[in-house]
């Protein structure tokens, strides 16, 4: 069957609750996949964008609100020189070249993570892919980039620390809430899904707090091989899981609000 026709199939059968509203990825397996062929690992990272883009795509076809992708994590400054150099410049040359594109495709660009290091070229081009599509209504992309949640939570409690010693926050009103709304999703609903893909099942700092509640789909193959079939298998596979939120079946009370 063709990635369109499987597409519609399951487009129709998934009901709007089984539809995640928002899927996140961790974009894994780069290395590996260009090692496999024995090629350097930069084409490994050059098709993972093309992946990515793909996955821009999918998401766009299959009307998710949200996605999430981990494009650099705050740990991975520690990779060789060379490797972040070509990350760095991935990232440079895919919003260089794609923004006009996700401009028209009616995609609005938020970024997460930690801004205060960054250079003031990479501050730059991420300020004008946020704000060229901030009026943007369709599929809305957030770009973990120099992100790590554990760094992300952190920020959080020295900013409620801050009110508290200013006297604008009594320690009794820190509870979940004020905390979610000091991270940097904070206007942006927690993730329903988690794709990881080249087969690892773990998290790496990612979204610690907000996936309090996802499903977690781990793929076996390696992030350059993502394309809409892999997309939409990951979706029926979501659609199968009971969430319940905590309570006892998928319409408890829990569930209607944690969404
Ligand atoms: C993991 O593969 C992937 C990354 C560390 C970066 C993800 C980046 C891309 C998909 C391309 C860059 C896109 C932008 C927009 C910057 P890995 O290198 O850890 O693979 P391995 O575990 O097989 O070595």
């Amino acid at each position: 069957m063709a990635a369109g026709d499987i597409l519609e199939a399951e487009t129709n059968a998934r009901d709007l609750r089984a539809s995640p509203r928002h899927v996140a990825l961790i974009m894994d397996g780069n290395g590996r996949w260009a090692a496999a062929r024995g090629l350097p690992r930069f084409e490994g990272h050059r098709r993972g964008v093309e992946a990515l883009r793909r996955a821009v795509r999918a998401a766009i076809n299959l009307r998710i609100d949200y996605l999430t992708v981990y494009s650099f994590s705050a740990e991975n400054w520690s990779r060789p020189r060379e490797e972040v150099e070509m990350l760095l410049g991935l990232l440079h040359r895919f919003i260089r070249n794609d923004l006009a594109e996700l401009h028209a495709s009616n995609v609005r660009v938020r970024v997460i993570g930690a801004r205060g290091d960054l250079a003031p070229e990479i501050l730059d081009l991420l300020r004008e892919a946020e704000q060229v599509t901030q009026a943007n209504a369709g599929l809305t992309l957030v770009v973990a980039f120099n992100y790590g949640a554990r760094q992300e939570i952190a920020a959080a409690a020295r900013a409620l620390a801050e009110m508290v010693a200013l006297g604008r926050l009594a320690p009794g009103e820190i509870d979940a809430e004020a905390i979610a709304a000091q991270l940097d999703t904070a206007d942006i609903p927690d993730p329903d899904l988690i794709i990881r893909t080249s087969g690892e099942q773990r998290l790496s700092n990612f979204l610690l707090w907000q996936a309090a509640y996802a499903e977690f789909v781990f793929l076996p193959i390696l992030w350059p091989d993502f394309d809409e079939v892999a997309f939409i298998g990951a979706l029926a596979e979501y659609g199968h899981r009971d969430r319940r939120f905590g309570g006892l079946d998928a319409a408890a009370p829990g569930a209607k609000t944690a969404s």
